[in-house]
């Protein structure tokens, strides 16, 4: 299912112009998006994202991080993987958007913050694949402000390694290390010994894809670090499926309406389908877009946008991967 929102109801909607495409790797081209005549963008901080509409594909909207330099207002730099199992996404950017285009975007929105005192403490960064890019702003910020940072960055071979001069020439060269698992000078990352050293003042940040993430903080939790110190950010989410993927129902508590959601359908599906329109992204449980509160009964957590203690909470759920424990969820709609 395609995303359905009209151009303006992206979150402070812009329009931009594509000023350059360039591959930075293999199967990563990255775009510079640019104000109209130098107009500047709104500002944004370091591990933000945007929403994009791919062009010529319906409705489908996607996040991207900039990867940019936050200090910077006339441009946006996002950088894109080509999935092999693109939803429509990646191969659109890849193979729809050329420089000189105009592209619809949101206002940038961040959800993976550098903490308020990674100036003061240490930061430890590690990129795993195209989940550099918030990262490579994190780095920048850090750098600027003298702060003590490392940068990891593991790819799967040399070829894959997306923005390797820009770091490598960057002024903080020296606190990079990057490993690739395969061709010449193959070296995995060791987990537990760049861990080995929690502390309250030591903030961790992880992006990159599921079987990367989990493994970084898994190797954290066994080494003692607090949850509260990292921080990760998920690009992409497999939803997996469970005993309660049965039909239910949803019950809208404005329009007293009630919707059965079919055993192979989601929320979104169930309520587009009846008229009712729902703001989706990712549709993946990743981006919060769709986030809505649950009056009663108990959801089916299966997204990774939410904390564990939030999704404990029970009073809101993702629609568009989330399910019911309950035969009915009343939802405030
Ligand atoms: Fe992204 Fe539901 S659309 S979490």
């Amino acid at each position: 299912m395609q995303t359905s929102r009209a151009v303006d109801d992206l979150p402070g909607a812009i329009r931009v112009g594509v000023a350059r495409k360039r591959q930075e790797a293999e199967d990563i081209c990255s775009f510079e998006l640019v104000g109209f005549s130098g107009s500047a963008l709104p500002v944004f901080t370091p591990g933000a994202h945007i929403d994009v509409r791919i062009p010529g594909d319906g409705d489908l909207v996607r996040q991207y991080s900039l990867s940019n330099s936050a200090e910077e207002r006339h441009r946006y730099v996002i950088a894109v993987l080509k999935e092999p199992q693109s939803r429509g996404g990646s191969t659109g950017m890849h193979e729809r958007v050329m420089e000189g285009d105009v592209l619809q975007i949101s206002s940038p929105r961040n959800h993976f913050e550098l903490t308020p005192q990674a100036e003061q403490g240490s930061s430890i960064l590690i990129a795993g694949g195209i989940g550099i890019t918030p990262l490579l702003s994190m780095a920048d910020h850090l750098a600027r402000r003298k702060a003590d940072f490392e940068f990891h960055y593991c790819a799967r071979s040399a070829e894959r390694m997306a923005f390797r001069s820009r770091l490598q020439q960057s002024a903080y060269a020296d606190r990079i290390n990057l490993y690739v698992d395969q061709g010449e000078g193959a070296s995995r990352i060791d987990i537990a010994r760049v861990l080995q050293v929690p502390s309250p003042t030591r903030h961790l940040y992880v992006c990159g894809p599921e079987g990367f993430l989990n493994a970084v903080t898994i190797g954290a939790r066994q080494a003692g670090w607090q949850d509260g110190n990292v921080h990760f950010e998920h690009f992409s989410h497999r939803v997996e499926a469970s005993e309660s993927d049965a039909a239910f129902d949803v019950k809208l508590a404005r329009s007293g309406r009630t919707i059965r959601v079919a055993a192979n359908q989601t929320v979104v599906e169930a309520l587009a389908k009846n008229g009712v329109e729902l703001q989706v992204s990712c549709e993946q449980g990743v981006c919060g877009t769709c986030l809505t509160r649950v009056l009663e009964g108990i959801p089916d957590h299966k997204d990774v946008y939410m904390t564990p203690d939030e999704q404990a909470r029970n009073d809101q759920f993702t629609p568009c991967c989330s399910r019911s424990r309950t035969p009915t969820l009343v939802l405030d709609l």
